[in-house]
Parts: C-alpha cells; sequence; structure tokens
C-alpha cells in the first residue's frame, strides 16, 4: 500500500477499504507516515467525505491506536457519556451519581479541551484536594466499589486521535462530520464503555449551529457505537440559552450540589435525567428510555443520588465539609445586575454569558491558559420566568475589579424579554441505536 495513492482515491471520491484506513493510522501513529500527507489527507476527506463504512474503520483504527480498556464481566456493563460542548452543561456531575444510585457503573475519561468555559475535570478540580488523576487500581477500585469515577483522559488512549486532532485545528479541518464522529466516538470505544450516551448540542453556543447539522452527527456517532457493538443512544439538545444557571467552575460544582440536594434549574434538571434514564435503559434495569427516567427521578428525589456525591467527592480527595452548609465559590469581588425593564424571559444569549466568563478567567483558549477556580456567572432566572424591575438577573463573581458597568449592560443585553411565555424547544430528539441502526 502506498500513502499517496490512499490520499488520491479519498481525493476522487473512491472508497477505501478497512485495511486501507488500518495502514494510514497505523502508520501515522506511529510516526511513518509525515503530517504533511496525514493533512493531505484530512483535507481530502473534508472535501469529499467518507461513507459511513469508512467512518465506522476510521474510528476503530483509531480506537485500537493505543490502550483498550477491558472491564470485567462482573462490573458491566459500564456505561459513560458524553456532550458536545455547551455553556452551563454541568449534566456528567449530576448524571454520574444518580446513574451509581441506581446500580449502574460509570467509568469516565474526560479530556480537559479548550472552549469559553472549562471542561468537567476544571469543574471537579475546583474542589481542595480533588484528584483527576488516579492510578489505574484505584480508578478500577472506585469503579467497583462506588460505582463510578472520572478521571484525566490517558496520552495511552485513542493517541491516533490526539496527533490527527492537533493537525486538523492547523489546517482547517476540523468542522468534518466524518472526523468529528470518528474523534469522538474513538475514545469512547477506547474507554471500554458498553453503554454510550451522547447529547449533541445544536445552536449559537454550541459547535453545531443548526439542529440538522446535529441530527446527523448524532446519527453518525450512535451508528458507529452500534456497528461497534456498544448500546449507543443520544439526544440533539438546545445550546441557544445556557443549559442551566451556573457558568463557571466551583459555581457549576454548587450548581449540580443544588440539583443533588432536589432544586434548581428546570432545563438542567430535563436533560440531566434524561440522559441518567437512557444510560439506565442502555444498561437493561429499565425496559424503556420512559422508565429509565423514572428511576433516575426516583433515586434523585430519594437523595440516594446525593450521598454517592459525597462519597464520590470524598473517595477522590476532595473536601466535603463544605457540601449541603456553605457554596464552594468564595470570589473575591461580588456583584449583581438587576433588570431595569420588566417582561418574561424569552431568551437567555449564551454566547454572551461564555465571552464574558472567559473574560473573567473561567475557561481557556490556548492548552497553556490557566482557569480561575471560582470566577463566573450565576443566573437568578430561568427562561419564561416573570421578571420586575430591580429583580435580580446574575451575579458576577471575579478575581479582579472589573469594569462594572460596561459588564452591566453587556449581561443585561443577553436576557431578551418578551411580553408573554415563548415555546422554547429543550430536547428536540431521542435516539436509540436499538430501535435506529440494529441490523
Ligand atoms: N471534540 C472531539 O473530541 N473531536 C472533534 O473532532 C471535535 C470535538
Ligand atoms: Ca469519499
Amino acid at each position: 500500500m502506498d500513502t499517496v495513492q490512499l490520499i488520491g482515491k479519498t481525493r476522487d471520491n473512491i472508497p477505501l477499504t478497512a485495511a486501507e484506513i488500518d495502514f494510514l493510522v497505523a502508520l501515522y501513529t506511529a510516526g511513518a507516515v509525515p503530517d504533511y500527507q496525514m493533512a493531505a489527507w484530512l483535507m481530502a476527506v473534508y472535501c469529499r467525505g467518507l461513507t459511513r463504512e469508512e467512518t465506522v474503520a476510521l474510528t476503530l483504527a483509531m480506537a485500537h491506536s493505543g490502550e483498550v480498556i477491558q472491564w470485567p464481566d462482573a462490573w458491566r456493563p459500564i456505561t459513560d457519556k458524553h456532550s458536545t460542548g455547551g455553556v452551563g452543561d454541568t449534566t456528567t456531575l449530576i448524571v454520574a451519581p444518580i446513574v451509581a444510585a441506581a446500580g449502574v457503573r460509570v467509568g469516565k475519561m474526560s479530556g480537559r479541551g479548550l472552549g469559553f468555559t472549562g471542561g468537567t475535570l476544571d469543574k471537579l478540580e475546583s474542589i481542595p484536594g480533588f484528584s483527576v488523576q488516579l492510578s489505574a487500581a484505584d480508578f478500577r477500585r472506585q469503579i467497583e466499589t462506588l460505582y463510578l469515577a472520572v478521571i484525566g483522559q490517558s496520552e495511552e488512549l485513542a493517541p491516533a486521535d490526539g496527533l490527527m486532532y492537533a493537525l486538523r485545528d492547523v489546517t482547517g479541518t476540523v468542522e468534518s462530520l466524518p472526523l468529528i464522529a470518528s474523534s469522538v466516538m474513538s475514545k469512547k470505544l477506547a474507554s471500554g464503555a458498553d453503554v454510550i450516551v451522547l447529547d449533541v448540542k445544536c445552536g449559537a453556543a454550541a459547535f453545531m449551529k443548526t439542529r440538522e447539522e446535529a441530527e446527523v452527527l448524532a446519527r453518525l456517532m450512535v451508528a458507529i457505537g452500534e456497528q461497534a457493538g456498544r448500546r449507543t443512544l443520544a439526544i440533539v439538545s438546545d445550546m441557544n440559552a445556557p443549559l442551566g444557571s451556573a457558568v463557571g467552575n466551583s459555581l457549576e460544582i454548587d450548581e449540580a450540589t443544588e440539583v443533588l440536594q432536589g432544586q434548581g434549574n428546570r432545563r438542567l434538571i430535563d436533560v440531566s435525567l434524561t440522559l441518567a434514564g437512557a444510560m439506565i435503559y442502555g444498561a437493561g434495569k429499565a425496559d424503556d428510555w420512559e422508565s429509565g427516567i423514572a428511576r433516575a427521578r426516583e433515586v434523585w428525589e430519594s437523595g440516594e443520588a446525593f450521598s454517592v456525591w459525597k462519597a464520590w467527592l470524598a473517595a477522590q480527595g476532595g473536601s466535603v465539609d463544605w457540601v449541603g452548609h456553605r457554596p464552594l465559590t468564595q470570589a473575591a469581588h461580588v456583584h449583581t445586575v438587576t433588570a431595569q425593564e420588566e417582561g418574561v424571559v424569552n431568551g437567555i444569549d449564551a454566547m454572551v454569558l461564555a465571552q464574558v466568563s472567559r473574560e473573567l478567567g473561567a475557561g481557556r483558549m490556548v492548552k497553556e491558559d490557566t482557569i480561575s477556580p471560582m470566577v463566573g456567572l450565576r443566573l437568578h432566572c430561568e427562561l419564561n420566568d416573570t421578571i420586575r424591575r430591580g429583580d435580580a438577573l446574575v451575579t458576577v463573581y471575579s478575581d479582579d475589579m472589573t469594569d462594572e458597568e460596561a459588564l452591566t449592560e453587556r449581561l443585561r443585553r443577553a436576557f431578551i424579554l418578551g411580553t408573554e411565555a415563548a415555546d422554547i424547544p429543550l430536547i428536540y430528539e431521542r435516539i436509540d441505536g436499538k430501535e435506529n441502526f440494529t441490523q
């Protein structure tokens, strides 16, 4: 096989065989195919696309480019979830304890990622003492006994993806559905999960801007998972408005804690129970998705999930003395923005909140940026709430004095007020791989 020939085939829209794709990925991972050839192939994929068979083959080749985790049969099924990223998306922190409390194991490896807000690892690390770097033995022990652990993704997991993603980032080839789907799913397959639940976001503050694009990506990822023999389910959900009420690392820990105590943002609770329900159903502990959601609600309302939350934080070395007593967030400067007009909240611009929280220091745009754990935004109203003049809209938590007037104006404009409640979609679609893709 010859690399130039393979590049030419994809350029001319002639499908590659699985063996050809394996060859390309294995040689590239070994350093035997230079970056310029891989970049040319990625651009050919970007322009010409891959067939579903090619996309599955690429995903499997990437998944097998490094360590593939094998879980003991007695612990299975192991579940995992993935979100394509959004603002105020605290679902992992809520879903994992709920699923574990329902008797289903969750083993999650998170990447740190780049973006306007921190990733799950950054949020957990805002808890003093919490470690995301467990040894392999401790990770396993915790999944065995506590039914749940979340750790940083090892360099050994799907190394081909790490190399190819870095190359895509600098060659204009990130926004390709087969490349995104294979990138995400290769890591999920390598981490050994039997059940994979995906939350594909769409909207102004998401990677996928339209519902149509998001649906295509979700179906593609579900098909890949099912063809690789994993139970795979997905939702397509809205990311025009933030999901929850907190944007910022420790603030999202505080919000997760509140939700696990039984109260909080309606959208965040709805998506969290839907995802947890999918994991419980996918694991075979409920007859259908709806019953899975009912079971999730049961362990959430009973406080069992909250108990698991506290045990989880303690198990990974985190302090828990604050849980249920006071907020974790302690910022040097706190400033609340109030409404100047009355109305019904018809929209909240997630992109504005994301940009502000990044400027405050809650996210990183390049790998080397450091994150401020305690800064961010806390909303005081939800979509379709009625607001009066003087009501608190959002509180800003910052390390330094901010230009309060300018910030107040920007944040006020993020709230779109109308005269009556609007019909604002949250979950556009549920996709169950068993119904859609098994042959
Ligand atoms: N996230 C990933 O892990 N890979 C992509 O290609 C895009 C987003
Ligand atoms: Ca093609």
